[in-house]
This record gives C-alpha cells, structure tokens and sequence, in this order.
C-alpha cells in the first residue's frame, strides 16, 4: 500500500492500524538543535483524545507518545525522528459483527475492493486513530515553526449545523465578530469561540447521539506570522498544499479559503484585496523580502492569505468541511460478504460528530504543509 508518506523535505510517514500493538510516525528531514521532548508531543495528543460529551468517543486512549529516536539531551539530532504510541483501549470483540458486513459510509466495501483483505477491528487503518501519527509529527512540526514565530490556531467553527461566532464574516472580511473568544476555544468542549454557541450545539449533539445519529462540522485555523512568498507557485501552491492535507482526512469533504465559496457570487471590486502602504510592519518583516520590493498591507483578506499559490504575509485563513460521522448506532441498510441484504447498527465506540477532536488533527496537518514549505522556501532564491 503507498500513499503513508507527506512532505518533501519534511518528510513524514505514518504508521499502525486502531487495534494493532501501536501506531506513530517517523519524520525524516527536521532540522537538527531544535529543543524537542515527550510533553510537546503529549500535549496535542491529549488535545486529539476522546473526551468531549456528548460529541466524543468514551474510547479510554492513554496515547502517551515514546520518541524512540532523533533526539538527544532535548534537542533534535537532524536524524529521523520516530514516535511510537503503543495501543491499550482496544475492545476488539465491538468489531466482530462487522468482519463480514461493510459499514455505510465508511472505507469497508473500497477497502476490501482494492485489497482483498482488511483488519476490521476499529476501521484498521480506516479509523480516525491514524490522525495520531499525523498529530505526534505535527507536534514537532508546530515547535519548529513556533522557533520561527508561527502560530496556528485551529476551532470548530460550526456543528451540527450551530454556528459559533466568526472570525470573518464573509460580508465584511476583517471585522471579527465581537462574540468571538480566543481563550473560550479549550475551554468548552466542542473547542468553539463562544460560550453560548457551545452550549447549543452540545445540546443538539447530545439530542442527536440519543437518537443513535452522527451529525457534521466545520473547523476553520488561522495562522499568524506567515512570512510572504511560502508556497511553490505551480502544483506545490500553500493553497493547493494545505487542501490537499485536510482532503487527505477522514469524513473531510470540501474546504475554502478567505471568503471562500461566496467569493464566486461576488464582483472583483468588493474581493480582490487592495494592497496598502506596509504601516506598522516590523522591520525584520521587510528584512525578509528582495531588494525593490515594497513592504505591503492590504485591505482585505477575501483570499485567506494566499495569492498565486504564494503567502501574501497576512493570516493564512481556511474552513474544512467535515460530514457526519459515519459509523451510527441507528439501523442502516448494507450488504454482507456474500452480497446478501442485512440490517446494521452500529456498536462500540464512537464520535457523534468530528468537531473537537478535528481541531489538534487539523492544526497538525497546517503544521506538516507549512514547515515543508518553509524548509523548500530556503532555496527559492541566491
Ligand atoms: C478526528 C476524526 C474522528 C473520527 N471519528 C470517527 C468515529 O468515531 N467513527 C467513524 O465511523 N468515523 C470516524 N471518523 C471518520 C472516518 O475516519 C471516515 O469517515 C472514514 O475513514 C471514511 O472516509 P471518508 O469519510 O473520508 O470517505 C473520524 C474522522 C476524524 C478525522
């Protein structure tokens, strides 16, 4: 099977099915003497645990991460880092219904398709637990980037078809709407910016879950101190990059950037973002660009950061789509393996809607794209 491997110079490939003994990462290609240890890793692999009500799994995932190599005395030795997360929470026995039936929704029947053969027990490498890897080495991704001053923030942006407050209403891009709140985001446990909004939509999940359904969300990130002109400007665009990650995500199904969608209905006067004198730009800011090329601002953001596939040096701005989750406990129509009608509803343990646990998968995903194309930015020119 190909397709486990990411990153060009950042290299990652990610290992382990959901039942198996373990699953984790190895990065080739993460520059050497940057100070790295287990906690930074623990940390958003606590952020991608089950946990969150009415919306979460009750999966019991210790997922404490052993950094098996590439590190030395706290700082990375430029050598391949390999992060191994062993498996404890496994109730293979849920599965055993689902060895010869094929789950609506789900990779059962195209899995089986390609390769004859499939580990059933918790999706295999289908299930939501292959983001771990892709969080452990988005983990180290984020501290290199950190060292750099970039800071990406992720929240579920809606769920279950509640809003919360947004960031850029599409309408007026800048303003942020004044309920929006940085710090609510890990406070509640739908990890959205508003108290209220949270509170809503954990009611309408919870009602959900209780009528054995899954429900789908949107999860938007932001990234601040983008340097201009990360991204290659052809098929390895920053835009091109960041949607290939999220679609490579399970239950993903669409993304947009700045005004996104809406911008197709729109005029170019009210989208295209004007540029401006730079203003309070930092100096090592215009530091960074070539000789004769003016420091800019612009406007607007309706393009989310990015133009001809290159950072424009303002917020790096999207919103993915992800579908309800498929695996619900209501009956559903399927077939089995010998191609017989049957009924199925679903046990175990499951999410009822992606959205807390999306945001740190979200993040780390941002993470592996941007230090890639920071490492690739290095010989874009003498
Ligand atoms: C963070 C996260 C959590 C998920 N949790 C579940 C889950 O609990 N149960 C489930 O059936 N699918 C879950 N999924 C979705 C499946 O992995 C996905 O729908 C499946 O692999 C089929 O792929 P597709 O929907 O992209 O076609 C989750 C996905 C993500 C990213």
């Amino acid at each position: 099977m190909g397709g486990s491997v990411f990153g060009t110079l950042f290299k990652v490939i990610t290992f382990g099915e959901s039942h198996g003994p373990g699953l984790g990462c190895v990065i080739d290609g993460c520059p050497a003497g940057l100070p790295l240890n287990a906690e930074d890793i623990s940390r958003d692999l606590r952020r991608r645990r089950p946990g969150a009500g009415g919306a979460s799994t009750s999966r019991a995932e210790e997922d404490e991460p052993e950094i098996l190599s590439g590190v030395y005395e706290g700082r990375t030795l430029g050598t391949p880092i390999a992060v191994l997360v062993r498996n404890t929470g496994q109730r293979s026995a849920d599965y055993d219904k689902l060895k010869d039936l094929y789950r609506p929704g789900h990779a059962d029947w195209t899995w089986e398709t390609k390769y004859g053969f499939r580990d059933h027990r918790g999706g295999g490498r289908s299930s939501a637990r292959e983001t771990l890897g892709r969080v452990a080495a988005g983990a180290v991704a984020r501290v290199f980037l950190a060292s750099r001053g970039i800071e990406i923030r992720a929240w579920t942006s809606s769920a279950a078809g509640i809003a919360a407050p947004r960031l850029f209403p599409v309408s007026e891009p800048q303003a942020a709407d004044p309920a929006f709140d940085w710090d609510e985001i890990e406070r509640n446990l739908l990890r959205m910016p508003g108290k209220a909004a949270a509170a809503k939509a954990l009611e309408v999940l919870t009602e959900i879950a209780a009528q054995g359904d899954s429900a789908g969300c949107e999860v938007s990130c932001l990234v601040r101190n983008l340097p201009p002109g990360l991204g290659e400007p052809v098929f390895d665009k920053l835009d091109a990059r960041i949607a290939g990650a999220m679609l490579s995500l399970g239950a993903a199904k669409g993304i947009e950037f700045g005004a996104g969608f809406a911008a197709a209905l729109g005029r170019g006067s009210k989208l295209n973002d004007q540029p401006v004198p730079a203003g309070n730009r930092p100096p090592e800011w215009a530091a960074g660009l070539p000789p004769g090329v003016p420091a800019a601002s612009w406007k607007s953001n309706n393009s989310g950061g990015v133009l001809g596939g290159l950072s424009t040096g303002q917020d790096l701005y999207f919103t993915v789509a992800f579908k309800p989750v498929p695996s619900i406990m209501k009956k559903q129509e399927t077939i089995n393996r010998r191609g017989e009608k049957e009924e199925l509803a679903i046990q175990g343990r499951h999410d009822t809607c992606i959205a807390p646990r999306a945001v740190p998968v979200v993040e780390a995903m941002t993470a592996l794209v941007l230090a890639d194309l920071v490492l690739l930015d290095r010989c874009s020119r003498v």
